[in-house]
């Protein structure tokens, strides 16, 4: 079977809290592996990939969170003092959509987890940034509700092909709360992503905004400010 584009990984991703007993086969835990690997390469971010382990969504928080069956979840982390907020969203989201397109499904998780048990799994010297749940889908989750394009990104008569779909696919990205508290501009080939207001992790969202950009827009077309 040929493997989804990212392009249609970012369409097709929503959020899911419920998941399916099936265990991920050690070929596709290793294809994520690989690409966590070359993402956090000589960062200070870590990704830890945590399989068959439901404790780490086993709490009143994350059932209240409508989270059920997690068995499967990353967690994001850097050493304390490094503000790694927008690196952990950009990875993170690359790492969503590289598990999209090999038929697992997501959810990214700031609050509702078990953070006790999670806590564990965080390397010494190392702050938690965030957490991601990951499986089998018992659903595909929905389309969130997006705010109007030209509320999130300046327009212009003239904007180029590239900078339209980059500006939908930023529009796809998940949020925090479906905050979507950011601002798009372009000056030429030059454009800016920025946060917007008040809100919690505004600095994950921006990671996890600008790549849903860069791959909408292509890498090649411009460059950011
Ligand atoms: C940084 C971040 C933190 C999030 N934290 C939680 C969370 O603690 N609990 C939860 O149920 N969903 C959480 N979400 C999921 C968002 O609610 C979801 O992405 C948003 O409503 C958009 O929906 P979509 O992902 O289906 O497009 C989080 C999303 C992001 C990006």
């Amino acid at each position: 079977m040929e493997q989804m584009t990212l392009t249609q990984a970012m369409q097709e991703r929503h959020s899911v809290r419920s998941y399916l007993d099936t265990r991920v086969p050690e070929e596709i835990r290793a294809a994520l592996a690989v690409c966590r690997d070359s993402l956090t390469n000589g960062q200070d971010l870590h990704i830890r990939l945590v399989w068959d382990d439901p404790e780490g969504f086993d709490s009143r928080l994350a059932h209240y969170g409508h989270f059920r069956n997690v068995r499967n979840f990353m967690v994001l982390s850097a050493p304390r003092g490094k503000d790694m907020d927008e690196a952990a969203g950009y990875c993170g989201e690359m790492l969503v959509l590289r598990a999209q397109q090999l038929g697992l499904r997501t959810c990214w998780a700031a609050l509702t987890f078990n953070r006790k048990a999670v806590r564990r799994l965080v390397p010494d010297g190392d702050e938690l940034i965030i957490v991601i749940a990951m499986g089998y889908g018992a659903d595909n989750g929905t389309e969130h509700r997006s705010q109007v394009e030209e509320k999130l990104a300046a327009r212009s008569a003239d904007d180029p092909a590239w900078y339209l779909q980059g500006v939908r696919a930023a529009l796809s990205a998940p949020t925090a709360v479906n905050q979507q508290k950011f601002r798009i501009a372009r000056s030429g080939r030059t454009v800016s992503i920025r946060t917007a207001g008040l809100g919690p992790c505004l600095k994950i969202d921006l990671g996890i905004v600008k790549c849903h950009f860069e791959i909408g827009a292509g890498k090649e077309n411009f460059q950011w400010a």
